[in-house]
């Protein structure tokens, strides 16, 4: 019995941003996770663990096949799920993955050592921000699913860590929908990551060194490509 998540932790993935009739179209005619990929999710399932949606993993593997990314970097492992499906849909990808969290990492060490057939996924045991200060790599491949209240503090070294013309994909950012209400209307306990998210559209959307896309694939992706060396954030 995993201890980190209630039955309630996977709130915002039971309040879909298209409807729900659209999803569940998704869910039942995209192609099906298999094998160990349904297990891990059947699992993440049972136990409230918020891994991608099965429309963010059936985007993810045409992403995936599509780019062929040789070096991806990920915020935010929990059991290992998307690390998982990232690898073996791009079999030549070496994937650094970073998460703080004692309980996930001993899931994630074990699914790793099972699971990832071709030793792709390096897994980085602490919090995101002094990891980021630490790497001299660099990505052409970032998924960023980590507490969505500091996406908007990790991006700039995100960013420095990505190759010009690379991808940074941010899951989560329309928390159900509350991105696009007044701050009065989000309750007290969500309005930090209201705000966060608030900051990172501002510095993104429509920042001339990045192209961004948002799309509404499970709770929200936010795509940016870096285009120029300098990209950088406003202050
Ligand atoms: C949504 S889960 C990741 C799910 C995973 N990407 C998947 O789809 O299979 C978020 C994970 O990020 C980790 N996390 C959140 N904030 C973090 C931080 N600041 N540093 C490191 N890990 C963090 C949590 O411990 C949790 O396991």
């Amino acid at each position: 019995m995993v201890k980190t998540y209630s039955k309630n932790a996977n709130r915002n993935m039971r309040r879909p941003v298209v409807k729900e009739e659209v999803v569940r179209f998704m869910r039942e005619h995209q192609a099906q996770n298999t094998g160990f990929l349904k297990k891990l999710e059947d699992f993440a399932q049972s136990e409230n663990i918020p891994i991608i949606p099965p429309e963010t993993s059936a985007y993810f593997r045409l992403l995936m096949q599509v780019l062929q990314p040789k070096k991806i970097l990920e915020i935010g492992t929990a059991i290992g799920f998307s690390a998982l499906l990232m690898a073996e849909n791009a079999p030549s990808a070496g994937i650094t993955t970073i998460d703080r969290n004692p309980e996930m990492i001993a899931l994630a060490k074990d699914n790793f050592a099972n699971y990832d057939s071709r030793r792709q996924i390096r897994l980085i045991e602490g919090e995101a921000s002094d990891i980021l200060a630490e790497l001299d790599e660099t990505y052409d491949f970032v998924f960023m699913d980590s507490a969505k209240s500091k996406y908007i503090v990790f991006l700039p070294a995100v960013l420095e860590h990505l190759a010009v013309g690379g991808l940074v994909v941010l899951d989560d950012v329309f928390q159900g929908g509350d991105v696009t209400k007044p701050i009065e209307d989000i309750h007290r306990s969500q309005r930090a990551i209201y705000r966060g998210l608030q900051k990172l559209f501002d510095a993104t959307l429509t920042n001339p060194d990045l192209t961004a896309s948002l799309l509404p694939i499970g709770d929200g992706l936010l795509m940016i490509r870096k285009n120029t060396k300098e990209a950088r954030l406003p202050d």
